[in-house]
């Protein structure tokens, strides 16, 4: 990650200034419009102020002046900022310049305060300047130039700088999350997962990580089905971070953590099963959250539960029709076993829930019907408690990182029940989403419960705005923080 801060005065020979519609500058530009040079770089109208596009000119004294073009200011939102300052740092750094002063700030946006315009600024300039080339072994021409930005507001300097500390954390825990993401399954493996969740070492933290032989002795015994169609052993991963009274009951966040989901002997079709290396994207969420968290040292108390496996074929592999015992006693009925994810986070919820904490929030890239209905523009939200959902939708809106509710009815319950055992691991084609989320409501008890459908938000192949590498986004991230520090306010 590249520094950036905050100051009063501009410190570098290049300066990036907004251009609004119809050739209007902000404060700060308008100082310098002395020069002939600017004048007849607006005259010259080449630029339009399109969203997003740039055009730099060279004054006299060797110093250089970038324009970036915000489209219509009315439609301004903190996302839109996140996007022009991503789109400023990857403009930046492929011109090969290595510090600049970027006046950003000085965009009004409709009810916005400097601070969160600070933070979405630096989460746009962090995030956009991602990039995953860890296994391309040719001479990296594309190395990062860039190497400082200097964020110049006007106004308070203090509340800018916790900003700025807050979009790093978070930067930070997105990032982890995304790498975990992209790493192919043949490197990112339950194993890989649990080191992973060890590397995050703190004095406030407490992590376990259960090999197989402690996952028998404890009685995750859904996950170990699952597992049984795999080489590699699964992990099952409980963290405890302790940033408030030790008697605070913990926020519970568990994450589903399919390192490779083939669908097992319910197999999926081989068009785009490589994407299914992201079926781990929930416990990146839980492992990014934690991180920022940390960084951040919010005082609160969090308890991270992931379960891990690979849903692979083979002799051993459980089947279609087999009846397995959860941890929690219940039994499931597996029509199909590509529908893995409710299977193993049925003993990460009820281990869960078994710990009394506060409330649980689970991240899991459940299932294809989300897509379908949610693209790749919102997390599927549903749940037990409306208090959560209305925190996580205003959360969602304020950092893009946005939730869609769906209705959870309980008629759409009656989908899941099993002639032959207590509940079946599919409800049919209808309502796909809601009636995997019915699975999980069975395990949770009555702890205040969101579950958060990631299939269509974990990764895009496309890329976005602020997520320009094609691959995992760290969805999730974002929003929970935002939700965590909500709480403490
Ligand atoms: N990991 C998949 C869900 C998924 C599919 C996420 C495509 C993102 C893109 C999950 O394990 C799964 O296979 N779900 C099945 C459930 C079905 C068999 C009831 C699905 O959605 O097809
Ligand atoms: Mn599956
Ligand atoms: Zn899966």
């Amino acid at each position: 990650m590249i520094s950036i801060q905050v100051s009063l005065r501009p410190q570098s020979p290049v300066a990036v200034h907004p251009l609004l519609p119809e050739q209007k500058l902000t404060t700060s530009a308008q100082a310098i419009t002395t020069e002939q040079v600017i004048a007849n770089f607006l005259a010259s109208n080449e630029h339009q102020g399109k969203f997003g596009s740039i055009r730099s000119i060279y004054m006299n004294d060797g110093t250089r002046v970038a324009f970036v073009g915000t489209g219509n200011i009315d439609k301004l939102n903190l996302q839109k900022l996140r996007s022009l300052a991503s789109k400023t740092a990857q403009k930046l750094n492929k011109n090969n310049i290595e510090t600049a002063d970027v006046y950003l700030t000085e965009l009004e946006v409709a009810g916005v305060n400097l601070a969160d315009k600070v933070q979405a600024i630096a989460e746009g300039i962090w995030l956009g300047l991602y990039t995953f080339d860890n296994y391309q072994t040719k001479e990296k021409d594309k190395q990062t130039k860039l190497s400082s930005i200097n964020i110049v507001i006007h106004g308070d300097e203090s509340k800018a700088k916790q900003a700025l500390a807050a979009a790093k954390a978070i930067a930070a825990g997105t990032i982890f999350a995304r790498n975990l993401g992209n790493h192919p399954g043949n490197v990112c493996t339950p194993e890989y997962l649990g080191e992973q969740a060890s590397s995050l070492a703190h004095p406030k933290l407490k992590t376990t990580v259960m090999d197989k032989a402690a996952i028998e002795k404890a009685g995750f015994t859904a996950l170990l089905a699952v597992n049984q169609g795999s080489n590699k052993e699964p992990r099952f991963i409980i963290m405890e971070y302790r940033g408030a009274d030790n008697d605070d009951a913990p926020i519970a966040l568990v994450g589903k953590g399919l390192t490779f989901d083939a669908g097992g002997i319910s197999i999926k079709p081989a068009s785009q099963m490589d994407e299914m290396k992201f079926d781990m994207c929930g416990s990146a969420a839980v492992l990014g959250i934690f991180k920022a968290v940390i960084e951040m040292n919010l005082p609160i108390n969090l308890l991270g539960v992931i379960p891990s496996t690979e849903n692979l074929l083979g002799g051993a592999a459980y089947k279609p029709g087999d009846i397995i015992t959860t941890y929690k006693g219940l039994t499931i009925e597996i029509l199909n076993t590509d529908a893995e994810g409710r299977v193993i986070l049925s003993d990460a919820l009820a281990y869960a829930a078994e710990q009394k904490p506060a409330e649980i929030i689970d991240f899991a890239t459940l299932t294809g019907a989300c897509v379908v209905a949610l693209g790749g523009q919102a997390t599927g939200l549903m749940g037990t408690s409306d208090a959560i959902k209305q925190s996580l939708i205003t959360s969602g809106q304020k950092t893009h990182d946005r939730v869609w509710e769906m209705p959870m009815f309980e008629e759409y319950q009656e989908q899941i029940d099993s002639k032959i055992a207590d509940i079946k691991n599919t409800g049919g084609r209808e309502a796909g989403t809601i009636t995997a989320a019915c699975f999980l409501s069975r395990f949770v008890d009555d702890i205040p419960w969101a579950h958060l459908d990631i299939a269509g938000t974990a990764w895009n192949m496309k890329g976005t705005d602020i997520s320009p590498v094609g691959g995992a986004t760290g969805a999730g991230v974002r929003l929970i923080v935002d939700y965590l520090q909500q709480k403490v306010q």
